[in-house]
């Protein structure tokens, strides 16, 4: 069986993690193969993906709890590392990524959706890090995206705790964008991915490196990233036929992605 697949639907790639005996668990050979996948993706033919998991439960219920029950400490921190390298590809992936969560986020499923720009769950999604009740810290990345996202407390009381929220909840904190049901969920990630892909791709890949980029700086550096590639966009020729199309009172007939 092969445990991350990819499927291309016009601009849009939707990346399935595929091992729903364990709830899509990530061990080192899903991992590897999650980073072969997002390798391979087209960037001439592709301007968003999605992220879901296979099967009706879950998303990603966790990092593999039977390989991480064996490993020393110098393993430990090398799994970390696969797992953390693999998240901030796809964090800092060139295009949108956008996290359809069908179910359990639990410890590097929470993380993995935490990696992605955008997060809309069904109705029966759980999310939360568990990994103090099983003796370790978050390990991909959930100690310092968590907090990021849904605030320094909410994050800590999450981890500290380790304890689940449900999608309503999710929604409240700011986790995710949107619940839907289940049935809804692919369709409504590919109705944002749509909205996404019809705008200039440069551009939208140009938001997306302002953003990332900026966050982590005080405000007079991250304007600075903000400027140089506002100002890379006007020697595109989307930038040329959008402005173009706006002033002629027309829609733009399709970018692109010069
Ligand atoms: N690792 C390995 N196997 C897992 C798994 C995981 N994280 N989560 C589920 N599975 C396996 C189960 O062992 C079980 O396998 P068998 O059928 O061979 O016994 C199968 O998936 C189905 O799971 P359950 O029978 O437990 O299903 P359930 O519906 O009763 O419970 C669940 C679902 C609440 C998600 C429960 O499986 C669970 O608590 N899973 C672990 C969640 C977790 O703690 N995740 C965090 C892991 S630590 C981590 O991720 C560290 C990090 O930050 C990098």
């Amino acid at each position: 069986m092969e445990f991350v697949t990819y499927e291309q639907e016009g601009f849009i790639g939707v990346v399935t993690i595929n091992r729903p005996k364990a709830l899509n668990a990530l061990n080192t050979e899903v991992l590897e193969l999650l980073n072969k996948v997002v390798d391979a993706v087209d960037l001439e033919k592709t301007r968003a993906l999605i992220l879901t998991g296979a099967g009706a439960k879950s998303f990603v219920a966790g990092a593999d709890i039977s390989e991480m029950s064996l490993l020393s400490k110098a393993e430990g921190e090398n799994f970390g590392k696969i797992g953390n390298d693999v998240f901030r590809k796809i964090e800092t992936f060139p295009i949108p990524v956008i996290a359809a969560v069908n179910g359990f986020a639990l410890g590097g499923g929470c993380e993995l959706s935490l990696s992605c720009d955008i997060r809309i769950c069904s109705e029966n999604a759980l999310f939360g890090q568990p990994e103090v009740g099983l003796g370790i810290t978050p390990g991909f990345g959930g100690t310092q995206r968590l907090a990021r996202v849904v605030g320094i407390g909410k994050a800590k009381e999450m981890i500290y705790t380790a304890s689940n929220i449900k999608a309503e909840e999710a929604y409240r904190i700011g986790l995710v964008n949107k619940v839907c049901s289940a049935d809804e969920l692919l369709d409504e990630a590919k109705k944002i991915a749509k909205k996404i892909v019809r705008n200039a791709p440069i551009a939208v890949r140009a938001s997306k490196k302002a953003i990332n980029d900026g966050i982590s700086l005080d405000m007079d550096n991250a304007i600075v990233i903000e400027e140089k590639l506002f100002g890379s966009c006007f020697e595109t020729e989307d930038q040329k036929n959008g402005m173009k199309a706006f002033l002629e009172k027309r829609k733009v007939e399709g970018f692109t992605n010069k």
